[in-house]
Parts: structure tokens; C-alpha cells; sequence
């Protein structure tokens, strides 16, 4: 080989070890945050929940807790000295409402409150399998700091305030559950500050966060260090053995998170084995799965576009669906594309929106003037897919998916009610209008379960 062309070889080969020395260090970077983090929940439990907190200054973490604000009467204290704070209270009682006060003991000073007050307090769940009424929003792609998000955020607080809940002890919402892409654009711990902790921090205070994993929030290692997941069904459903997906019960509902991102989605793979028992498993009245990309979108990404976001729309369309909607699953909710797009009451719709069958939509009404109705949780009795990404920026899109009932290219949050044996969905513009809602009805005895064709 000339000497030359073995220069320009080894050039290049520094060339990309210098690169790839550079990403290892800005990825490595990216996913310590050093400064404070107010405190967040996480795995609520009829009986437990975790609180998370971060200080700029090491100390010994402790939580003193109570039913009433001026009585905490309880407290749980770190046994190490460190930066990030992670206490799970225990032996609580269920759908009770608990105060607390966060204290910091530097090493060789003394203890310090820097968290008090009455607005800070969590509601524990109610026992599971429990007919109670629940309430949760869901944010999509959130993580962008900025008008849209503050504006979408201060539209779902108002209009939950102008429409509380009839009893009093019950919060403003019971649960935040996201879709994906937490933190723009590259999940790293500083911009999970940024576009996420500061932004939400006072839901965050009182009402637990089930974030799902987006692409975005894969660029980085933070995710996985930030939140604390149930791999151990320590909120109720099956035993997951993974950070990355897993499940959990509240009242009589029983939600599944997925990777959809990271997570194989092979027929046989850990995650959709996993799915299938915990499907099997669950007595629950009501299924809600969450992963973030979508099965149906005609958005910022067209699930009829086999290469778009690796095939992972396609997959999840192929091969999750199916074990969902033979489970009789509700509700899927998933973000990705930056818009709003709601589907039909549907069933056995798993290719391309070219096959979409007339018999695969169960109804072809909004939904909104008469409820869905579903027998209990009959296989294939109708699932209905939201797509919520657009809260924190929309994008431009074809919104012509003829699986949907609403394509929107506007900003918003969705929140979920479930009473008993009915679930309404609402989609709350970042104008705080709702402009999409909805209403699924679980009808009494059984139907006839008709496997897909
Ligand atoms: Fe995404």
C-alpha cells in the first residue's frame, strides 16, 4: 500500500476516535446535573410512595411526613450522605392524603428545612381492584421549555380548577403520565431540569409521574438514573425485571408501560413475553398502555412509512397490538408525532392504513354525544389509540390517517376521568379549549369475543 493512502487512513481512524472519545465524554457529561431538584413522586402504592429530590450541597436526606400540615408525626431518614435523594415511605394507609417537610444534614452542620408547607402533600392510591373514581393527564413530548409548554401546562391546571372533583379530599389529578421525549433534545440531566422538573415542579410535588421512554431521552444515560420504575411490581401488576417497561394498578385500572424505543419488539422477546403474563394476569376493569411511538399516525411521522423512526411504529403496530386488543385493552395512548390524533372505537387494524377495513371500526361515531360502548373486557372489543406528542410544540402533518376521529395540528395536554364502568377523555388545547372528548362505557355481561380474521 502507497504511504499516502495508508496516511489518510490512519487519519481518518483519528479522526473518528477523536469523535467517538468526544461523544463517550458529552454522553457521560449529559447525565450528571449538579444543583437542586425539587421533590417529585414516583411508584405511588396504596401502601408506599417515593419521593426524589436532588440538593446542591451532600447531605443526609429526611422526610418527615403526617395526615395533618401542622402534625408530621412520622419521619424516614437517609442513611448515606449524597446529592440526589431517594426515600420510599411505607406502611401507609391507602387514599389518604399525607403531608411532609424535606430536611438536608450537610456532614458536620446542622439540619436544614428546605422543603415545608401545607402545598406539600400526596394522596396515597386506593386499594387496588377498588371501583374509585381516578383521574390523570397525560403530556406528550413535553420536554421543550417555552411558550407552548407553559401555556399548555397553565390551560390543564385552570380548566382542572374550574372542573374539580366533587370530593374533597381528592387532588386536582391522581397521576401524570407522559408519553416520551421528557427532556429536549437530548435527555441529558441539565435539560430534564430545564424541560421538565422546573417547568411541571408544583403538579410534580403532589402528583406521581409515570414517564414513558422516548427516542430523545435515549441520546443520554439520565432517564433511567433520574426516575425509579417498578421492576418489582412494587405498585401492583406483574413483575417486570426491567426498568424499561413495566406495569402497575390504580383503583380498578391497570396501566402498562412500554419501550417502545430501546425494547425489542420481536415476537418471543423479554418485554412482549412479559406483556402477554402481565395481560393474562390482571383482573382490572380497565386497560391503559402508554409507549411512545405510535401505531397510527399521519403527523411529524407516518406510521405507513416503513424506515420512519427505525420501523418501531410498524413493530408496535404488528406485533403489540394484537396481544393488546386480544386482552380487550381501552386505551393506548402514545406521542411522537408533535400533534393530536384520536381514533375510532377499532379492532384487528395491523397493517398499513391503505388495509383499514370497514368491519375494523367498531363505531364510526365522535364518540362524544354517545359513549363506546365495550362488554367488560371481551378480546377484540374495540381499543381506541390517541396520539398525544403536542405538548410542548406541534409540527406539520399529512392528519389524514383514516383510522382517526380527530387529527388536530394543535397544542395540548389529555386528561383522563374513569368512574366505575366509564372513562371520558378530553384534549385541552394549549387555549385551554377541550376540543376533542370522548366517552368509553363498559357494558354489563359478556359479549362474543371474535378473533381477528
Ligand atoms: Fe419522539
Amino acid at each position: 500500500m502507497k504511504v499516502w493512502v495508508k496516511r489518510i487512513a490512519l487519519g481518518i481512524l483519528a479522526l473518528a476516535l477523536i469523535y467517538a472519545v468526544g461523544r463517550f465524554i458529552d454522553v457521560y457529561l449529559g447525565s450528571f446535573y449538579s444543583g437542586e431538584r425539587a421533590p417529585y413522586l414516583m411508584m405511588p402504592a396504596p401502601h408506599a410512595m417515593t419521593l426524589r429530590w436532588q440538593t446542591l450541597e451532600p447531605g443526609r436526606g429526611r422526610v418527615r411526613f403526617g395526615r395533618t400540615a401542622g402534625k408530621l408525626d412520622q419521619q424516614l431518614t437517609e442513611t448515606s450522605v449524597a446529592e440526589e435523594h431517594e426515600l420510599r415511605l411505607q406502611k401507609l394507609e391507602p387514599a389518604t392524603r399525607y403531608y411532609y417537610q424535606i430536611e438536608n444534614q450537610p456532614a458536620g452542620k446542622p439540619e436544614k428545612i428546605i422543603y415545608s408547607g401545607k402545598d406539600y402533600w400526596f394522596v396515597t392510591p386506593p386499594r387496588s381492584g377498588q371501583a374509585a373514581p381516578v383521574r390523570f393527564a397525560v403530556l406528550g413530548d413535553p420536554g421543550k421549555a417555552g411558550v407552548v409548554q407553559t401555556e399548555v401546562r397553565d390551560a390543564l391546571l385552570d380548566w382542572l380548577k374550574k372542573n374539580p372533583r366533587p370530593r374533597r379530599l381528592q387532588p386536582d389529578l391522581d397521576l401524570l403520565l407522559t408519553t416520551g421525549d421528557n427532556a429536549y433534545r437530548s435527555g441529558s440531566n441539565k435539560q430534564f431540569q430545564q424541560g421538565f422538573f422546573s417547568p411541571y415542579e408544583r403538579i410534580l410535588k403532589n402528583v406521581p409521574v409515570w414517564p414513558v421512554y422516548g427516542n430523545h431521552d435515549a441520546r443520554r444515560w439520565a432517564f433511567f438514573d433520574i426516575f425509579s420504575f417498578p421492576t418489582q411490581a412494587e405498585s401492583g401488576g406483574l413483575a417486570s425485571n426491567a426498568e424499561h417497561y413495566y406495569s402497575f394498578d390504580y383503583a380498578n385500572v391497570h396501566f402498562i408501560m412500554l419501550d417502545t424505543q430501546a425494547g425489542s419488539m420481536k415476537v418471543g422477546s423479554d418485554m412482549l413475553d412479559w406483556l402477554k403474563r402481565d395481560l393474562a394476569a390482571t383482573r382490572q376493569d380497565w386497560i391503559v398502555a402508554a409507549f411512545h411511538h405510535p401505531p397510527y399516525s399521519h403527523g411529524s411521522h407516518n406510521s405507513d412509512e416503513h424506515r420512519d423512526s427505525g420501523g418501531r411504529m410498524t413493530r408496535v403496530r404488528e406485533n403489540v397490538l394484537p396481544m393488546l386488543e386480544a386482552a380487550g385493552a381501552d386505551l393506548v395512548l402514545s406521542g411522537h408525532s408533535h400533534m393530536y390524533e384520536r381514533s375510532y372505537l377499532l379492532r384487528c387494524h395491523y397493517a398499513d392504513s391503505d388495509n383499514l377495513q370497514e368491519n375494523m371500526l367498531l363505531d364510526k361515531t365522535s364518540g362524544r354525544e354517545t359513549p363506546y360502548k365495550k362488554p367488560g373486557r371481551d378480546a377484540y372489543s374495540g381499543t381506541v389509540y390517541t396520539v398525544i406528542g403536542s405538548s410542548a410544540k406541534t409540527n406539520d402533518g399529512s392528519l389524514d390517517h383514516p383510522a382517526m376521529a380527530v387529527s388536530l395540528a394543535e397544542a395540548g395536554s389529555v386528561l383522563v376521568d374513569i368512574d366505575n364502568q366509564i372513562m371520558t377523555v378530553r384534549f385541552i388545547t394549549q387555549q385551554g379549549r377541550v376540543v376533542d372528548q370522548f366517552s368509553i362505557q363498559k357494558t354489563a355481561g359478556r359479549g362474543q369475543a371474535i378473533p381477528c380474521s
